[in-house]
């Protein structure tokens, strides 16, 4: 996922990228935005992209800066942005030698995803880093156990459906055959490209590695229709999520 690869999405980027603080069922991005904010506090958004997350927290904090490597990204975000606490500023996260940004509160969106760990190690090493002792760092990435529960529902579904049992387990099976990249690595394709998908034990372990403490882990639920094209208006199961991981630097 180079930066090209950003740019080419920027100009429908709200239809063909699910950001995630516009779906956030429950408003949780809010109300932890809300518990850590304050208006003489700083907030610095990593991987911004078009801004969604920027200009959801932006009322809760003194300043808000949202930073991103893709230029055309950058330009949606200004185009779509009219608070005057909001700047954007273009960086590298993955560089070693990334510019510091010290803030009270980090926020970084579904942006650990590549499927290069060591990439990923490095991008969540800058984050935590900026933050300053006693602040907080609040992560959001795909979920594997949501991943995986989708393909369970979808079959529940067709079976519910009056579709014959070995006709629905061939077709989540087949599905799963071409999304599932890796299973050990918890790399699922989404839109066809390979997306790193956490467990909750090891999102935790990889930022306390990262030296983030008091790690506290909870969902971002999402409406079924980001994942299932017909999704039954009356399905009980709980809905999709990403994990959200806020942690305090020490
Ligand atoms: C899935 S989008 C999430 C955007 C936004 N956080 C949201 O939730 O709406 C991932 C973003 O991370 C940015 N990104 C990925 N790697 C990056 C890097 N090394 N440095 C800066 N930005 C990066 C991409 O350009 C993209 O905007």
């Amino acid at each position: 996922m180079k930066q090209k690869y950003w740019d080419a999405l920027a100009k429908n980027f709200s239809t063909d990228v699910l950001e995630i603080s516009d779906c956030d069922l429950d408003g949780v991005i809010l109300k932890t935005a809300s518990r850590l904010g304050g208006k003489k506090k700083q907030a610095v958004d990593f991987g911004c992209g078009a801004g969604a997350v920027t200009r959801a927290v932006a009322p809760y904090f003194g300043a808000v800066l949202g930073l991103d490597f893709s230029k055309d990204l950058l330009a949606r975000a200004r185009d779509l942005t009219r608070a005057a606490n909001i700047s954007y500023e273009w960086a590298d996260l993955g560089a070693a030698r990334a510019k510091r940004y010290p803030c009270d509160v980090a926020f970084c969106a579904n942006v650990l995803i590549a499927d290069d760990a060591k990439l990923r190690e490095r991008i969540a090493r800058n984050v935590i880093r900026n933050v300053k002792k006693g602040g907080a760092a609040v992560f959001i990435a795909p979920s594997f156990e949501s991943a995986l529960r989708v393909y369970q529902v979808a079959f529940n579904c067709q079976i519910k459906d009056g579709v014959a049992r070995d006709l629905a387990l061939r077709d989540v099976k087949g599905w799963i055959r071409e999304e599932i990249a890796s299973l050990p690595e918890g790399v699922v394709r989404v839109g066809g490209v390979k997306t790193k998908h956490y467990m909750a034990d090891e999102l935790s372990e990889l930022l306390e590695r990262c030296s983030l403490s008091d790690i506290a882990l909870s969902r971002v639920s999402y409406p079924w229709s980001e994942m299932l094209d017909n999704a039954p208006r009356n399905l009980k199961s709980a809905p999709p999520w990403d994990w959200m991981a806020v942690g305090f630097k020490r």
